[in-house]
């Protein structure tokens, strides 16, 4: 899935970078002149001008500023960490071999997981690429279970063509939880977050990421015909913004029983980017025997941007990062009835930036990682706006939902 925009190759990314180093270099030498400040920008177009979809959009936001009004706004130091991040992206995109954990593969519990290793399978790789008669003789499996471990490790891997109508079928599969609100559910493509996916909401502080949280975590409760996949929740907290009260009025203005709805919320609060990564590996092992059908991440890279802070750390930062979500996004593939959604910041504010306000923080690794992406902003009083920004189905487009004591809500 994350191969939709991997347009850019490992060597072309790595001449990039190559290319993108010396010229910096070039203008950190030459001082605060006029030139430099060219050469900066140029550099920066360049880089964004990338065949990468979402910069291009940048791009044409960046182009219809008037640059000589925003170009007095930069701080030197911001650019060269904007500049950084781009170039890292670039390199990164070259980035795909990961190592999964066998355990995460349907099937395979401690039992399992021990003969496999034992026989020298203990990587998901190597039981991928491992026929299944040398599986059920050496790791002393049935053929059944070899069948469907070695399949379940394949689909984990994205590995094997298929045809157009299994995709189809497996599209078809995917259920939507509702936001409460029909235009947000429309924009979203109907009836509002889909699983098998990730879905980022970003948008600046009190844009009502949170409150879209608490929402879905009642709505995904629900009946099918009432919106919702009859799942659980599962909540993990990087801020601190959790509010059962808010889960209880939401509940309560859909006439439910909020001791069960909170029941049905399961929380854990992240105290560090590594808490965090650990906890959705913890995720992935309870997923089916507690029914959960909504991981939300509220908010992604916090720890990631607070931990990691200056240039030095950036690389380290990103590879994190795109691990982490790596981990996010197999467990979508692995599990298509389950929806993944994460909120995150906005990159940088707009007005100290003449980057895009629309783009949000932790640059192509989280981009090319979320399915679909919505942009919140402030409307009049209680009202939101969300924009889709990034769907590989779903036209662009806005809507408006109001935040209320009772949750989400359409605008009268
Ligand atoms: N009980 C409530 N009743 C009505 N609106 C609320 C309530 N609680 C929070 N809100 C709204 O939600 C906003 C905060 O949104 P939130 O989702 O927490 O923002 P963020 O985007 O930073 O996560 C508040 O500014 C307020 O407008
Ligand atoms: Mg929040």
């Amino acid at each position: 899935m994350p191969a939709k925009k991997k347009k850019t190759s490992k060597a072309k990314a790595t001449t990039k970078v190559k290319k993108s180093t010396t010229k910096k270099s070039t203008s950190k030498k030459t001082g605060e002149s006029k030139v430099e400040e060219i050469n900066e920008d140029e550099l920066l177009e360049e880089l964004i001008s990338d065949d990468d979809e979402i910069l291009e959009k940048k791009t044409k936001k960046n182009s219809s500023k008037p640059k000589t009004e925003a170009n007095n706004k930069i701080k030197k130091s911001e650019i060269d960490e904007e500049l950084e991040e781009e170039i890292l992206d670039a390199a990164m995109d070259g980035l795909s071999e990961i190592n999964y954990d066998i355990k995460d593969l349907p099937g395979v519990g401690a039992t399992i997981a021990k003969k496999l290793t034992d026989a020298g399978f203990g990587t998901v790789n190597a039981i991928a690429i491992t026929p299944a008669k040398i599986l059920i003789e050496e790791g002393g499996l049935g053929e059944k279970t070899a069948q469907k471990i070695i399949s379940a490790a394949r689909e984990a891997l994205n590995i094997g063509f298929k045809t157009a109508d299994i995709v189809w079928e497996r599209r078809k599969s995917l259920a939507r939880i509702t936001t409460n609100s029909k235009s947000l559910d429309e924009l979203l493509g109907g009836s509002g977050v889909e699983t098998g996916g990730i879905t980022e909401f970003y948008g600046e502080y009190r844009t009502g990421k949170t409150q879209i949280m608490h929402q879905l975590c009642v709505d995904v409760q629900m009946s099918r015909d009432d919106g919702g996949i009859n799942g659980k929740a599962l909540y993990i907290d990087t801020e601190g913004t959790f509010r059962p009260e808010r889960l209880i009025q939401m509940a309560e203005a859909k006439g439910l029983d909020y001791k069960e709805v909170l029941k049905n919320v399961i929380y854990a609060r992240a105290y560090s980017s590594d808490h965090q990564i650990m906890l959705i590996k913890d995720a992935m092992k309870i997923i089916a025997e507690k029914n959960i059908k909504l991981i939300i991440v509220d908010s992604l890279i916090s720890h990631f941007r607070a931990e990691y802070i200056g240039r030095g750390t950036l690389a380290n930062r990103q590879q994190l990062l795109n691990l982490h979500i790596h981990d996010l996004l197999r467990l979508a593939e692995m599990y298509p009835d389950v929806a993944v959604v994460v909120t995150n910041q906005v990159q940088s504010k707009p007005d100290v930036f003449f980057g895009d306000p629309t783009k949000s923080a932790g640059g192509n690794v989280v981009a090319h990682g979320a399915t679909v992406r919505i942009y919140l902003r402030k409307g009049k009083g209680d009202q939101r706006v969300a924009k889709m920004i990034d769907s590989p189905n779903l036209a662009e487009g806005e809507a408006v939902f109001r935040l209320a004591e009772e949750g989400i809500l359409d605008i009268e």
